[in-house]
């Protein structure tokens, strides 16, 4: 048993209404009132990221934002900063999530540049790595894992990092139905951890906590979180039900 917090997130995607965020917000607010292991946040889209941080005030439930750009303020139409997302009551922003990668077309570099301007603005971030399904296959794991590690963490020292959750999302589990397994989850996370020892050392990589994501659901998610390696969840479609992620979050 690690002395690293569990932290449960919920990545809403592109989902929910004004009013049906707030319900949802509201439901997980009150499942876990007055607990304060493991730590949960809720990541909704942005139009409803200040309703949501006034449902979730003085709760356990911390706020995420699931993007944010470089730059602290200006011409940049359609993007948001930092600053306004720490404004909103956001201590969390995601970085390189697979589907801005894959979808939206983020490269490595701009997302280090995302991680370095969310620090900087003062936000906690999740920073969120995985290899495609051929990558598995053809055996390049670990080699992707580590390009991405190296080109998202670029610039950042130990204090940083310390400010840094690193989500392992497989990218052929994500929304699929299909998880890793238990195995091939430790087995990622177990070299995530050892390849932030060899960059930031030994105490940095002990304290690191590396959530899995990629089709968490209440059946499976005991068996991934009781892995040695395994700190938490970064949760998508089961986030929006709040039986099912209050069943994850007792599963931590
Ligand atoms: P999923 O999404 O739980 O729906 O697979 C996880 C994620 O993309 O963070």
């Amino acid at each position: 048993m690690s002395a690293r917090t569990p932290f449960i997130a919920g990545n809403w995607k592109m989902n929910t209404t004004a009013s049906s965020a707030v319900e949802l917000a509201r439901a997980v607010a009150d499942g876990v009132a007055g607990r304060p292991r493991p730590k949960v946040a809720v990541c909704p889209p942005f139009p409803w990221l200040a309703a949501v941080a006034d449902a979730v005030r003085g709760t356990p439930v911390a706020l995420g934002a699931q993007d944010c750009y470089v730059k602290e303020s200006g011409a940049f139409t359609g993007e948001v900063s930092p600053a306004m997302l720490t404004d909103a009551g956001c201590q969390y922003v995601i970085a390189g999530h697979s589907e801005r990668r894959h979808v939206l077309g983020e490269a490595d570099e701009l997302i280090n540049r995302k991680i370095l301007a969310g620090l900087a603005g003062g936000l906690d971030v999740i920073f969120c790595i995985g290899e495609l399904l051929e990558e598995r296959k053809a055996d390049q794991t670990t080699a992707v894992l580590e390009r991405q590690l190296a080109a998202g963490l670029k610039g950042l020292d130990a204090a940083g990092l310390a400010k840094v959750v690193i989500a392992y999302e497989p990218v052929w589990a994500i929304g699929t139905g299909e998880t890793a397994t238990p195995d091939q989850a430790q087995a990622a996370h177990a070299f995530v951890r050892q390849w932030v020892g060899n960059a930031f050392g030994a105490p940095a990589a002990e304290a690191l906590v590396i959530q899995y994501g990629g089709s968490v659901k209440p059946d499976n998610a005991a068996d991934l979180l009781t892995q040695p390696d395994v700190d938490g969840a970064l949760v998508g479609g089961a986030s929006l039900k709040p039986d099912q992620f209050l069943a994850i979050v007792n599963a931590a």
